[in-house]
This record gives C-alpha cells, structure tokens and sequence, in this order.
C-alpha cells in the first residue's frame, strides 16, 4: 500500500511533495468538498460512469461547479495511472469550494474550486477478500445527507479508531434500530432462507458503485434481491453477511461483535459474488483469487 509520487492539483502533474493548497481552503474549514475514490484493476478504471455520475450530483448539492465533463475526468484518471504506473489500487479524487480570503461561512457567490487527485497502490482482490473481517455495531451519528459524497467524515474515522479498539476492521452503524451501512461501505445479508437483502436508497445511506453494479449482476444471474433496511438482529441471524466499496470491493463479514456469522467462515453466495464481480473487472480469478472458486 503506497501513494504515488505524482498527483495532480489543480491543473498540473506534480510530485506529491510540491502539491501544495492553502489552509484557507473550505475542504480544511468546513469540510466543504466532494470526493470519490475509484478502484482500478489491471490498470483499468472499474465503474468509472457511476463515480463521475455521483461526483456530479455531490457538487451538485454543495453549489461546487463541476469543473470538468465525464470525458476531461476520465482523462486525468487515465494520465494518473500512467503516471504512477497503477495497476492494481485506488484514485483518490477530491473538489472542495476553494480557499478565499476570508473564513465567511456563505463563501463567496460562485465556487472556485480546489482540485485534488492521487493514484493508491493496494490489493483489492486482498487476504481480507479471502478470510473476511470483523465488524461492530455502532451508532449512526452521521448528518442527514449520506447520498452524497463529502469529506465529513469524522463519524467514520471514530467509527474505525472504534472498530480497531474492538479487536474488529469496521463498524456496521444503526439508526432507529437498522442497520444504515458500514463506515465505508454498503452492507448486504444472506438470511437462513437464502434470502439476498441490502439496504434500499435513500438519503440514509450512500448509493454505493459497487452495489449497484452487484445486484445488476446478482439480478441478471436470475437472483431475487431485497433491497430493505434489516436489523442488527437479522444480521446476526444471517447465515452469510458480506459489504461491497470500490475499496474493499467484495468483504465478507465472519464476524459482529463476539458473535461469527453462520460458520464463522465466508459462505457461498459471498463467494459466488465474489467471482461475478472478480470475472467483470477482467481479473484471472484461477490465479488470483482461486479460494474464490472453492
Ligand atoms: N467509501 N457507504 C459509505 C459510507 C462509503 O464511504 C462507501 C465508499 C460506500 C461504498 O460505495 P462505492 O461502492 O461507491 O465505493 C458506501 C469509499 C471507498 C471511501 O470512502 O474510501
């Protein structure tokens, strides 16, 4: 796991050490900045449409101007994995509102936003893909606008300093009894029935890439799929629980709290989602991901 050396900022390649933006940025004082992060395997970006669609809408609802069209993104992302000769890992994109001369909460009438994009090497198809996490159940205390993507994130830092404490690698959050979603990702359950349930859309959770890429898989296998909100209990009554990110794509969960999801091993329908979505990115699952065949 390794940053790349060249970044982009605003406009310009440079070396990570020269990227330099002003403490004066609303993205440092307000938090005010949408961001994506997008996997890239075998140095081919995975479902870039939807991040750049969703990037759109984020600005959208945070006044930013989208500084660039699908094709000008595409372009940046492109040249940063050249650059960094990324094969297999992330890029990190954020656009904040911009610095000005002045901490005025308004800001000024129209944005002039800060640009910021950075290549991540790191395994997605990973030995947490093949053993599964841990996870806790925490309180949501997020605000309300969990569809978009903005840098407010303290909640979900506490929530992994949390998760770690526990001995865990993420927390599932819950509000008014359900389960919302993970700290960085969506969250699905597999019930005794077989049964595929994961959260439906709304402004409680974030549309997540990954997921709707799997249930578009999942559905076009002939797989029936829920999409409704499910209890800690439920969960914990599952026989399989796994979450999809661009960052972790496909985890499966062995464990909540003290207690292991069925066998306390990962089961055959995450597995199963597993090679679906392993075989669309074009990964060689034989080789890489053979445990995911058993
Ligand atoms: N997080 N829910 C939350 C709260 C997330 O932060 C993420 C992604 C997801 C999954 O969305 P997607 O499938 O589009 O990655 C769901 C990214 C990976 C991050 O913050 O690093």
């Amino acid at each position: 796991m390794s940053i790349g050396d060249t970044v982009y900022l605003n406009g310009v390649f440079t070396q990570r050490k020269d990227a330099l933006i002003s403490p004066l940025d609303r993205g440092f004082l307000f938090s005010h900045a949408a961001y994506e992060v997008t996997a890239v395997y075998g140095g081919k970006l995975i479902d870039f449409e939807g991040h750049v669609s969703r990037l759109g809408n984020t600005l959208e609802a945070i006044s930013i101007p989208n500084p660039h069209d699908a094709a000008a993104w595409e372009d940046i992302h492109s040249q940063l994995i050249a650059r960094n000769g990324l094969s297999e890992g992330l890029i990190y994109l954020e656009v904040s509102a911009g610095a000005y001369d002045s901490r005025d909460f308004a800001g000024p009438e129209t944005f002039t936003p800060t640009i910021f994009l950075y290549a991540d090497h790191r395994p997605l198809i990973s030995e947490k893909a093949e053993q599964g996490i841990r996870a806790i159940f925490l309180n949501d205390i997020r605000w309300r606008r969990r569809d978009i993507k903005t840098t407010q994130l303290l909640s979900q830092a506490l929530a992994y300093r949390a998760a770690r404490e526990a001995g865990a690698e993420t927390a599932f959050m819950v509000e008014d009894g359900h389960v919302t979603e993970a700290a960085s990702a969506n969250t699905w359950i597999v019930t005794e029935e077989g049964r595929i349930i994961t959260r439906n859309l709304s402004s409680d959770i974030l549309p997540g890439i990954t997921r709707a890429h799997v249930i578009a898989r999942l559905r076009n296998q002939g797989l029936d799929i829920e999409e409704r909100a499910f209890t800690p209990d439920e969960a914990y009554a599952a026989k399989e629980v796994f979450t999809t990110s661009a960052g972790a794509m496909i985890a499966p969960v062995i464990q909540l709290e003290d207690r292991p999801v069925g066998t306390g091993k990962p089961g055959p329908v995450t597995r199963q989602v597993q090679r679906l979505y392993y075989e669309a990115i074009g990964a060689d699952v034989e080789k890489v991901a053979a445990w995911a065949l058993a």
